[in-house]
């Protein structure tokens, strides 16, 4: 198949990445999945090959010729392929029954007879972001990379993820470049002043921390610093210049220079504090989040001693302090700083004599001796080590709660788990609308 030949299809079902996928007839009669992005179920398109992975072919989205019924106008005309949301285009009712069919299919592919109902519903559709991530373009785009691509850019001027102020926020950031004698980052070639911006937001505290992530601090100059202070000053609580002086393609500062306020943002989650570091994980959805704990909290139940792995910032392991002053938090996660602000989240929402929190990564196993009734795995998207499936199934501690974002690594985890273990609660929470990506919640009792 030649780059860019264009093909037309029915858009029948969504991959796993919730792209929309038609049978691509070849000239010699085999038939093979063509994924397109922005296509959803019902869509007849035209569509532009753009290359092969895994016996997948891909194309661009060139042109709707019949619309599915399920389809909606963008908020504005433009936003069609917003990076950062696929689904936007597609009515929010149907996205959530896409998401429990495709939750659903995925337990039933891995041999689980367990089904999800329903998803429940985000409470915010935009603007239900808080952080995000915007990568400078070697062209002096400021957004995200498209979808698929990792050297091309959407440039960002009307945000819809974090917040209506985002948009003069970035504007502020893409002014930089004609001003003051900085490049872009050029990810081809390696070179470049400006990475990324990254904003955080406390939706519930109405802070606002804005990095400008470098390549070298000691090439921004006064006059670049002073701009930012003047800009900046009515969006942001927290203004940070942070260096990633690596090849690695990241966000992640290793060295920070506060222009104006505290290196960190506190947010608040159903009552408790907590301060969240540049570079920590936290929940990017305030409002589900809030929901995310209820719902680990209900099926928890009583309990008295809980183990937290890959705790971040005490999200889950506090809350459940606050509800029970009897029961002790040992929690455990890579991110040392992450760590610190966990004893000081404790500390400040009054549980601190009740958790313990340590550093280190979860398959080093140094958790292994805690007796515990329950334990709650929170892993990346990566999922666990075999190691810390193994040591659990070797315990056996008796109520595992599985918390996962990538619902296609937690059906294969599961079958490890119920070698010694049934599940007892299934749930998910729509914490990414106009997105494919859901949280799923698994409630695991050992078998007797
Ligand atoms: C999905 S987040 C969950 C964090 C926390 N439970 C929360 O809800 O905010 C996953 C966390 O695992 C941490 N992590 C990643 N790899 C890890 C590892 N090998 N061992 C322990 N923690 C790890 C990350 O730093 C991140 O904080």
């Amino acid at each position: 198949m030649k780059p860019d030949k264009i093909y037309q299809g029915e858009i029948t079902r969504f991959d796993a990445k919730g792209r929309g996928v038609f049978d691509l007839t070849l000239p010699n009669q085999e038939v093979r999945p063509m994924a397109v992005p922005f296509a959803f179920p019902g869509d007849t398109i035209e569509t532009q090959y753009t290359g092969r992975k895994l016996g997948v072919y891909a194309g661009r989205l060139n042109k709707i010729i019949t619309p599915s019924s399920e389809r909606v106008a963008p908020p504005m005309p433009g936003l069609e392929q917003y990076p950062g949301a696929p689904w936007l285009c597609l009515n929010y009712s149907a996205q959530l029954i896409y998401k429990r069919d495709m939750i659903n299919q995925a337990f039933e592919q891995a041999g689980h007879a367990e089904r999800i109902n329903a998803v429940e519903s985000g409470s915010k559709l935009s603007y239900y972001r808080n952080r995000m991530d915007y990568s400078y373009g070697w062209r002096g785009e400021l957004g995200l990379r498209q979808f698929g691509f990792w050297h091309k850019y959407f440039n960002v001027t009307h945000d819809i993820l974090l917040s209506a102020e985002a948009t003069p926020i970035l504007e502020v950031c893409r002014d930089l470049l004609p001003r003051f004698n900085v490049v872009p980052w050029d990810h081809q070639r390696n070179c470049g002043d400006l990475r990324y911006v990254v904003i955080r937001e406390g939706k519930f505290t109405g802070e606002r921390l804005i990095a400008l992530i470098v390549k070298d601090l000691t090439k921004i100059n006064a006059d670049t610093r002073d701009y930012l202070k003047t800009a900046l000053d009515p969006y942001a609580t927290s203004l940070i210049l942070g260096e990633n002086s690596l090849l690695t393609d990241s966000s992640y500062a290793q060295k920070l220079e506060t222009l104006k306020g505290r290196e960190y943002l506190t947010e608040n989650i159903n009552g408790l504090n907590y301060q969240i570091h540049l570079n920590s994980f936290f929940q990017t959805n305030s409002l589900m989040a809030g929901r995310l704990q209820q719902t680990v909290a209900d099926l928890a139940g009583m309990i008295n001693r809980l183990l937290d792995l890959y705790c971040g910032l005490g999200f889950f392991g506090i809350y459940l302090a606050k509800q029970n002053p009897e029961l002790k938090v040992f929690g455990f996660e890579i991110d040392a700083p992450a760590i610190e602000l966990a004893k000081q989240n404790a500390l400040m929402n009054n549980v601190g004599a009740q958790c313990s929190f340590t550093a280190g990564p979860a398959e080093d196993l140094t958790w292994q001796n805690i007796e515990t009734d329950l334990v709650i795995i929170d892993p990346p998207r990566a999922g666990l080590h075999p190691r810390v499936i193994a040591t659990l199934l070797d315990k056996q501690p008796a109520t595992l709660i599985y918390v996962s974002c990538n619902y296609h690594r937690l059906v294969q985890e599961l079958k490890e788990f119920k070698k010694a273990y049934k599940i007892t609660a299934l749930q998910a929470l729509d914490l990414f609308p106009h997105t494919p990506h859901v949280e799923t919640v698994v409630r695991l009792d050992r078998q007797t």
